[in-house]
């Protein structure tokens, strides 16, 4: 895999309650443009570097993209999706002019390279199969013409997604009362999807609807995606936020002082069990004890039929200087053993309900799941 960094497209600084360079005014789309199209080339923001650095970086073929998702330049799994599917593209773009032979020997490369990047989120493997099925569609016609093809069902897939996210948000809005001090974990807002968000998506869907909502935005150890992204993009937006560190979400909760939760996930196993980032589980237990509403917001990409139970659902263990330390600052003793499982499983019993594009799904269990699914 080719681990050459992607060229800068463009570098400011990110200054809190300012808008993002080049975001429209709110209500006008997405708030957040997390990947783009220029230039025959996929752009997608640093998110490694936010809140510090807003930069684009460019993207001209699958293992360029591959290396993007592994590194976190995007993250989250509906915008890891829409990358992946921007990354086929590419790759056929770049190689029009090969034979057949070629031309599908390095798609099938481009698609095994972009399958390896990260293990638990599956719109990862759903892109790509919707890709792989494009593809076959058009298997005996020209490369061109395949390529072309591609590159509108990667389009289609990012603007699917942000209508998907506005049909959650509103669904999901609807749960939250006026006043609601709703916490998440991590990051599930425009950053992590091609905009609007999941569960950030259902707190910006509540607002516009005229009902003051707040925010606590637990920091998210180790990558700290709710203290870099999560609190930029509320700041950015003028939604009040809170920021704490991951500890401190019983304490808050015991002195009543949350209403409801609303997270993410990268995968649903078909009885309902959640993954999502590390440390959801710990506020999901904490939310039971407290009688708290634990909401996760959940496109059906995310529901992995396949997989029975959250017991089979990949975990990614990442690199240890990601636990010993931030960026280039490493505070943990040199040589200590470390652990870094990137998500954990919340069992479906502990789920209030999943907000999906079809509706609020209560008590989430195998069947009303798959009822999800039934025509
Ligand atoms: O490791 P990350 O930052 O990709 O993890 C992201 C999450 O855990 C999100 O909550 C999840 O992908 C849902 S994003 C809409």
């Amino acid at each position: 895999m080719s681990r050459r960094a992607a060229p800068k497209v463009n570098s400011t600084a990110a200054h809190q309650g300012q808008s993002a360079p080049g975001s429209p005014a709110p209500g006008e789309g997405p708030s957040v443009q997390t990947l783009r199209w220029r230039d025959g080339h996929l752009e997608m923001i640093d998110q490694r570097v936010l809140p510090q650095r807003f930069e684009y970086l460019r993207y001209g073929n699958a293992a360029e993209v591959a290396e993007g998702i592994r590194s976190m330049v995007v993250r989250g799994a509906p915008a890891i999706g829409c990358a992946a599917a921007y990354g086929v593209a590419l790759e056929a773009l770049a190689l029009q002019g090969a034979t057949p032979d070629a031309f599908s020997a390095g798609l099938e490369q481009g698609l095994r390279v972009l399958a390896a990047s990260r293990p638990t989120a599956v719109n990862l493997f759903w892109a790509l199969k919707r890709m792989r099925g494009v593809w076959e569609a058009s298997q005996h016609r020209p490369n061109a013409v395949a390529a072309a093809a591609l590159l509108l069902e990667a389009h289609e897939i990012s603007a699917e997604d942000v209508r998907i996210n506005r049909a959650m948000g509103a669904h999901g809005a609807a749960l939250l009362a006026d006043g609601a001090r709703v916490l998440t974990h991590c990051n599930a807002g425009a950053l992590a999807t091609a905009g609007h968000g999941t569960a950030l998506g259902v707190i910006r869907s509540a607002v516009e609807a005229g009902k003051r909502i707040s925010v606590i935005a637990d920091e998210t150890r180790p990558f700290l995606q709710g203290a870099r992204l999560t609190a930029w993009e509320m700041v950015q937006e003028r939604i009040p936020v809170t920021l704490i560190t991951d500890n401190m979400a019983g304490h808050l909760m015991s002195r009543g002082e949350v209403d409801a939760v609303v997270v993410g996930t990268d995968r649903v196993a078909a009885n309902g069990d959640v993954a999502n980032k590390i440390g959801t589980y710990m506020v999901a237990v904490l939310a039971h004890r407290h009688g708290i509403p634990f909401y996760v917001a959940c496109p059906l990409s995310t529901i992995d039929l396949e997989l029975p139970d959250g017991a089979a659902i990949p975990i990614e263990e990442r690199a240890a200087d990601e636990v010993t330390g931030f960026r280039s600052c490493q505070w943990a003793a040199k040589g200590v053993h470390v652990r870094n499982p990137a998500f954990d499983v919340t069992p479906a019993e502990l789920v209030t309900g999943l907000i999906t594009e079809k509706g609020v799904l209560m008590r989430p269990d195998r069947t009303r799941i798959a009822s999800l699914f039934e025509a």
